[in-house]
């Protein structure tokens, strides 16, 4: 079973522009996903001169490890939002997203990335499923969408209803990521890979530093899917989950639609091929980043349940990715608190970034190049905070008090005495001290880091999938040997001697 998603293994090699220290651009964009490719993309097109850089590779955190449905219908979260919101909000979020859906298929059109048109659904196969479906066929309906309530499906078991919206969308995210790089250089815009940005300093330009050296722009744009920056503290105001996607051949009838249960634990279920071979991907079991048990129980779990309903079918690819939902359920997008006006934020997607992302770089563009603004950003700008998003943060950041007590609490014994067993690893108190240690056992070579997140000092976890260390405050991640591999934190864990 391969680690890689089914989209990351086949993108085309990427090969990135120098990386000139000292370098003056009009705007920095950090981070190439697809919040970071399609901004450089529009200010590359309007005359901008942008730079985009990239801690890893293009695609390589969650863009390039979603499920890249790009759909208006999503789960339940129209329905989530009326529960919070007013009407007019529920309609600048469905007028964004319709925007931001129109955006990637122009795009895709004009560069010749394969769309395919397909109808979404959200499904229910329990009571409590069925009740969360119909409240959103009721919201789809007050905000004048085009749905229609079924009792049927093509899906190899029952269900006890559907919201269906027709002719939705599906795509390979890395073919856009690979055309969108291609047009912004195209005109005159840069793509680095490797370099990670450390810190800004709002000077004028803005300074912006990095571990290969500094670099200086007008303006920044931080489509980092969490902020770096804790000016405005985003990491408090979104909570990071992660699921599994699983890519399987040989399934006896694949689906054409593309569904997600209203139900618990959920089930997101979509059909792709590539280079010519058919596969079943299946998602699911989310969980906040670093807490909830084994990780890959969780994966076993979706094998088991995929074998199950879809006889024949067998794993080729397994991946995992997370994204951060926001406690008030709209995104964040635009200007970063005391950043002088010139630092810019994208956030709090709640897994449906590809039309949330799109609408972003339009909002973004817009503030960036003194553009009129889209009507739905205004709405977006005026949005009151409800007692239902204040309950929603305080119960997200009362739980990540208890991890912080519980973190710290749980490091009662010294150090392992022997290696933890192939795949695992292990968090315990310094021999010589109070400090958490995290050991682990990775292809054989036995690893001992700092067990404290550089963010703001959470005790990491062992991800028993990924081989990673994962903190459960606010979703940073680390590899076995503590290298940094996303989230708020700017550096890897420390290691320890
Ligand atoms: C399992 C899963 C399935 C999903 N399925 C769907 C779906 O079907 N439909 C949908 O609409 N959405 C879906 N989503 C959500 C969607 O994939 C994301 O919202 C979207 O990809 C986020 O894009 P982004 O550009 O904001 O973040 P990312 O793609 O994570 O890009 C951020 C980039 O910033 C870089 N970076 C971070 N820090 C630094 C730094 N300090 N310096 C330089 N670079 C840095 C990272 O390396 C990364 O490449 C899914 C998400 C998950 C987790
Ligand atoms: S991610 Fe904030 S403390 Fe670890």
């Amino acid at each position: 079973m391969s680690p890689v998603s089914l989209w990351n293994a086949h993108a085309p090699e990427f090969v990135s522009d120098p990386f000139v220290v000292e370098e003056h651009a009009d705007v920095i964009v950090v981070g190439a996903g697809l919040t970071g490719l399609l901004t450089a993309t529009l200010l590359a097109r309007a005359g901008v001169d942008v730079l985009v850089l990239e801690a890893r590779t293009p695609g390589a955190v969650t863009s390039g490890n979603t499920t890249a449905k790009i759909s208006v219908l999503q789960g339940t979260k129209l329905s989530t939002i009326l529960s919070h919101h007013s009407q007019k909000l529920g309609r600048a979020y469905v007028e964004a997203n319709t925007d931001g859906q129109a955006l990637l298929l122009a795009l895709c059109a004009e560069w010749g990335v394969p769309v395919d048109v397909r109808d979404a659904y959200t499904y229910a196969v329990s009571d409590e499923g069925l009740k969360q479906a119909r409240k959103e066929f009721e919201a789809n309906e007050k905000l004048g969408l085009g749905v229609e309530w079924v009792e049927t499906s093509e899906l190899p078991y029952d269900i006890k209803g559907a919201v269906r919206m027709p002719a939705q969308a599906q795509f390979d995210p890395m073919d856009l990521i690979a055309a969108a790089i291609t047009d912004i250089r195209a005109h005159g815009g840069r793509v680095v890979s490797g370099v990670r940005v450390t810190g800004v300093d709002v000077e004028s330009p803005t300074l912006v530093e990095t571990e290969r050296g500094d670099v200086h722009a007008e303006n920044v744009v931080l489509a980092t899917g969490i902020p770096i920056l804790d000016r405005g503290g985003y990491f408090a105001k979104v909570s990071p989950t992660r699921s599994y996607a699983i890519a399987f051949t040989g399934a006896a009838a694949t689906p054409q639609g593309m569904y997600l249960s209203a139900d618990t634990p959920s089930r997101s279920v979509r059909q792709a091929t590539v280079d010519g071979v058919d596969y079943l991907i299946i998602g699911g079991n989310d969980h906040p980043v670093g807490r909830g048990g084994s990780e890959r129980e969780k994966v076993e779990d979706l094998v088991a349940w995929t074998e199950q309903h879809f006889p024949g079918a067998e794993v080729a690819y397994s991946w995992s990715a997370q994204d951060y939902s926001s406690h008030n359920q709209i995104p964040f997008v635009g200007a970063l608190p005391r950043g002088r006006g010139t630092v810019y934020m994208a956030t709090g997607y709640d897994k449906w970034g590809m039309t949330n992302a799109a609408a972003a770089s339009l909002r973004l563009t817009a503030e960036l190049t003194d553009a009129e603004q889209p009507g739905w950003a205004k709405v977006w700008g005026t949005r009151i905070t409800t007692p239902a998003d204040l309950a929603e943060g305080a119960l997200h950041n009362a739980e990540v008090g208890v991890e912080i007590v519980k973190g710290w609490a749980h490091v009662l014994t010294g150090a392992p005495s022997e290696a933890p067993a192939e795949g695992q690893g292990v968090v315990t108190r310094a021999s010589d001290g109070l400090a958490p240690v995290g050991t682990s056992t990775v292809d054989g070579k036995t690893c001992a880091v700092s067990a404290v997140c550089p963010h703001l000092g959470g005790v990491v976890s062992w991800n028993d999938q990924e081989q990673s260390w994962d903190c459960p405050l606010h979703g940073s991640r680390f590899s076995a040997q503590g290298d940094l591999l996303e989230g708020p934190a700017v550096a890897g864990l420390a290691a320890h001697e």
